[in-house]
């Protein structure tokens, strides 16, 4: 494993970092379903090859994550990783919410010390939550008490207010989408940049865009992977990318298998910094158009939108939607749509009460998005 400093600190992470909200389930409807062996086996696995940097949060797995992450590392290897999760913003309404919310998380996580303690999914709306409610002081005070040791914050707006966050607090890191196809979406490379020459050490999420640069992917991107005249596979090339940069402290793979673990671990055992030639950089140029054009809806199934109060499966109609522009499959789409969609769950039953375009991570608009899958796919 190769490890990365965070800066202005003495300590240094794996480059690879585990994300936790992905793990493997016993029902795959059933997001709080966690095949707790699987997870464990996977999780046994990271450390004993040398990553020991896991992120969960408060949301994930519908609020079970922090509670198998605190389970297990009780049991084994707190003292040899470091563990971040992070504040929910959106259910902080008043003062006293982060010290609820952040005692409610050291006891899911049994641990009376969390290393990494992030503002979770920063925009306009959360940071005039944290100014309202001086966040930035509470963060101080976990830190001076020691139930804390470093501060961050996770981020999902534009690049003029990462800029302004970045420079509003001494951050130790910070977690932004990145990949080859969204360079230039949201912090984007310049906020990389930006962050790094701050001195702060900051983290990727989304490397393989939910998973959709590393499967399915498209036969006219699998030629360009072959132009690289590399061995390697749709996953090493999107991570390569991103281990290229050197300002890239940490990347985050939510890994749901022990295949994927293997896979990523032993990629990440090799110095990627400074190996993409300009040529090779053409290529992916070439693989990040042949995206965006096929992408529909900017959708990477976090999850983050459920649930849905009418029981909507939003990011699978929105994966079905997207699939059908991407691999020119609108009667597969169809016909996924009609077999599995009930009628009652479909969105024209969407009351269009909001609440998950408030709490999507990439600003998608869901209601109409929705709207607009369900006519392409009733009509005949
Ligand atoms: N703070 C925030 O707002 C926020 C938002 C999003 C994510 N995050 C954090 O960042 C982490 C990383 O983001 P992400 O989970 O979206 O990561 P990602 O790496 O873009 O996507 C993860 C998916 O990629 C697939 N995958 C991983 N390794 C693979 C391999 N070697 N070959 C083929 N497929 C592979 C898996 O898909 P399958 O499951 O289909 O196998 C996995 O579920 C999250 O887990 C979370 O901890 C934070």
């Amino acid at each position: 494993m190769v490890y990365r400093k965070i800066q202005n600190t003495d300590v240094s992470i794996s480059q690879l970092g585990f994300g936790c909200m992905r793990l493997p389930l016993t029902d795959i409807y059933d997001p709080t379903a966690i095949d707790e062996e699987k997870a464990v086996e996977m999780l046994r696995y990271a450390v004993e090859h040398g990553l020991n940097y896991f992120d969960t949060a408060h949301p994930y797995h519908r609020e079970t994550s922090e509670r198998f992450m605190g389970s297990t590392l009780s049991r084994m290897y707190r003292d040899r990783i470091c563990l971040a999760t992070k504040l929910p913003m959106w259910h902080v309404k008043s003062a006293d919410d982060c010290d609820r919310l952040f005692k409610e998380q050291s006891q899911r996580l049994q641990t009376d010390r969390i290393d990494m303690y992030l503002l979770h999914a920063l925009n306009k709306r959360s940071w005039k939550t944290v100014q309202e409610y001086d966040v930035l002081s509470f963060l101080d005070g976990l830190k001076k008490k020691g139930k804390i040791q470093y501060a961050g914050f996770s981020f999902h707006d534009e690049l003029p207010l990462f800029k302004e966050i970045v420079d509003a607090y001494p951050w130790t890191v910070c977690l932004i989408h990145l990949n080859y196809v969204d360079c230039d979406y949201q912090a984007g490379l310049s906020g990389l940049e930006y962050a790094y020459k701050k001195g702060i050490a900051v983290q990727i999420m989304e490397p393989l865009r939910g998973g959709k640069l590393a499967q399915r992917v498209p036969r006219e991107v699998q030629e360009i992977i072959r132009r690289t005249d590399r061995d390697q596979s749709a996953a090493q090339f999107a991570l390569r990318w991103l281990f290229n940069r050197p300002e890239v402290c940490c990347v985050l793979s939510g890994m749901s298998s022990l295949d994927e673990v293997r896979e990523n671990i032993e990629f990440a055992s090799h110095d990627h910094r400074d190996t993409i030639s300009d040529e090779e950089m053409k290529l992916y140029a070439e693989a990040r158009a042949v995206y965006r054009k096929r992408t529909r809806i900017n959708c990477t199934q976090c999850g983050y939108c459920m649930p849905c109060e009418q029981k909507i499966p939003i990011s699978f109609i929105l994966e079905l939607y997207n699939d059908a522009y991407m691999y020119n499959a609108h009667d597969d789409s169809c016909r996924a749509y009609r077999v599995f969609i009930r009628p009652e769950n479909r969105p024209d039953k969407c009351t269009q009460c909001g609440t998950c375009e408030e709490r999507c991570p990439q600003n998608v608009p869901i209601i109409e998005s929705l709207q607009e899958a369900h006519k392409s796919f009733t009509q005949d």
